[in-house]
């Protein structure tokens, strides 16, 4: 007869956008007791010193390179979980925006494996942090969309949302097809776009233009080709105010 080990949790954790420190109390407490750690290329290595005793797994997406496919990450995280009393899978930002979580989760349930999620920092929200500027904005935006170019094979593969401010995700190689769909769809040309990369690391960027400049591939040559990059659309990002620039001074002096 062979020996049947209890079957163990699997912490879907959010890693925030990049910085280590952007993680939540929750999220490092569960890091130090793990025993396993499959985690995403992007997430900070200094986020794992806090797991010394566990064994690391990489996979996941680094802006379109070479990744374990989810069919085999869902695969182990199963497997692991019936070798291991605490399993951790570190994902980049919040595990349930554009993180395929649902397909971790549904293979999970599917097993009987007990989950739980430790929500993250959103790019998009570590980003309007960073430029010291929130996503809405009274009398200009009062609705936020967080979206991406809808996938070849989706039914409703037109639109992008008509929300007041988009944030735009995984929108790098496609950044002017979406201006050009957002101006088709009615926005002006002169809507303010910031380009936000690597938000929270030592490599953060930003890129200012308008609808029209960016549908013109105004930041095709500004982008880098390894970092991740949002697109942030919306009147709210004409308010250059003077925090934002007091803050860019004070990252230049650091
Ligand atoms: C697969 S999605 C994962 C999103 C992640 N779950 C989140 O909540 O931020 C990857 C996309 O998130 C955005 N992203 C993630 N980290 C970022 C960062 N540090 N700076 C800018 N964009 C980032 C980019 O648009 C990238 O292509």
């Amino acid at each position: 007869m062979t020996h049947q080990h209890p079957l163990g949790k699997v912490y879907l954790i959010g890693a925030g956008p990049g910085a280590a420190d952007l993680i939540t109390v929750r999220g490092q407490r569960l890091l130090e007791t793990a025993d396993v750690v499959f985690h995403d290329a992007l997430v900070d290595p200094a986020m794992l010193n806090w797991c010394p005793q566990a064994t690391l797994v990489a996979v996941g997406k680094r802006c379109g390179k070479h990744s374990s496919s989810q069919a085999f990450i869902n695969k182990r995280l199963v497997h692991a979980a019936r070798h291991h009393a605490v399993v951790v899978r570190l994902k980049g930002g919040d595990p349930m925006m554009f993180g395929r979580a649902d397909e971790e989760i549904g293979a999970l349930a599917e097993a009987g494996v007990p989950f739980e999620v430790v929500p993250g920092v959103t790019s998009a929200l570590a980003a309007s942090a960073s430029l010291g500027q929130s996503l809405t904005l009274r009398g200009h935006s009062r609705s936020v969309a967080f979206c991406t170019l809808a996938q070849a094979d989706e039914a409703d593969a037109a639109k992008l949302p008509q929300a007041d401010t988009l944030a735009v995700y995984m929108g790098r190689r496609h950044a002017a097809h979406i201006a050009r769909q957002l101006l088709d769809q009615g926005k002006p040309a002169d809507l303010p776009v910031c380009v936000i990369e690597a938000v929270s690391t030592p490599r953060e960027r930003h890129l200012h233009l308008n609808l029209g400049a960016l549908a013109q591939h105004g930041a095709q040559d500004w982008l880098s080709d390894d970092a991740p990059a949002l697109l942030l659309i919306g009147a709210a990002f004409g308010q250059r105010h003077q925090y934002a620039q007091v803050l860019a001074d004070r990252r230049l002096r650091a």
